[in-house]
């Protein structure tokens, strides 16, 4: 099986088809993802997804890293891309080039993604044109959240819209193969899609992006809260309760281990006299 290349992805930009893509930070769900997905991104969130921080400031490089490779070695097909953390590559193009070489140097991914517009579009560029496929982020960026307060959606007035395009526009020219467009209001998202080269992954945008990105935790319904934009396709928190429950419950009872889970002695060979 070959891998999805950033190429054949960017080539999906205006297809009838759009592209299917989830975050993913183990190899077991990357496994259990890639038959179906065009794209694994080893997404920042998984600070709070995994980790139980409050917000995806506080994720590490490293943390990318280790969950980038798990992510590769459970799948064979989809494009890998890695996010780029919170002070990893702001301070200059240069620091963002030497994080960005490391992470796909020790991973095997393919791409690294970070936030931000017009201020990132020099970054963008001087990554691209060393060999380094960006996927940019735009919208509502959860990095900023400090800066901004909080995690609301983005141009809801159209007084509001044109910094959201100018930074679209930006990363766009810059060079990134694809745009992360992040809980924004569906017209806008709908302009983005229309306006920019690199292909349009909606997260709270419009099912006329180019494709749709999640977080897996949330569309499986790990988590007893997630945002308006998540729907659920499973009820995965009830039912691990449910399962868990369904343990505690044996386990006290001694119904847990049954003979099933438990080691007999074998037989004794019968001894076979030779007279
Ligand atoms: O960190 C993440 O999971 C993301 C996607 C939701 C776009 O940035
Ligand atoms: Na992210």
């Amino acid at each position: 099986v070959k891998r999805m290349t950033v190429p054949q992805f960017a080539a999906r930009k205006g297809s009838p088809e759009p592209l299917v893509t989830l975050t993913a930070y183990s190899a077991p769900m990357a496994r259990l993802l890639d038959p179906h997905c065009d794209m694994l991104l080893v997404g920042d969130s998984v600070g709070m997804a995994l980790y139980g921080m409050d917000s995806t400031l506080g994720v590490t490089v490293e943390m990318i890293i280790n969950h980038g490779l798990a992510v590769m070695r459970g799948s064979q097909k989809a494009l890998v891309a890695l996010d780029m953390p919170f002070g990893s590559y702001e301070a200059s193009k240069e620091l963002a080039f030497e994080t960005a070489a490391r992470m796909l140097a020790q991973t095997g991914a393919q791409a690294v993604k970070l936030e931000g517009g017009r201020a990132q579009a020099e970054t963008v560029h001087f990554l691209t044109e060393r060999g380094i496929p960006v996927i940019g982020h735009v919208g509502l960026r959860p990095q900023s959240v400090l800066s901004t307060g909080g995690y609301t959606a983005q141009g809801r007035e159209e007084a509001d819209w044109q910094p959201i395009l100018d930074d679209a526009k930006a990363i766009a020219d810059a060079g990134a193969f694809a745009l992360v467009v992040e809980a924004v209001a569906e017209p806008l998202a709908e302009k983005i899609t229309d306006l920019v080269a690199p292909v349009v992954i909606g997260i709270g945008a419009s099912a006329r992006c180019d494709g749709q990105i999640l977080v897996t935790e949330d569309m499986l319904g790990l988590f007893d809260w997630s945002p308006r934009f998540v729907r659920q396709y499973a009820a995965l928190g009830p039912g691990i309760s449910d399962a868990v429950a369904a343990y505690a419950k044996d386990v006290r009872s001694r119904n847990f281990p049954g003979d099933e889970q438990v080691y007999k002695m074998r037989a004794k060979k019968p001894v076979i006299k030779n007279s």
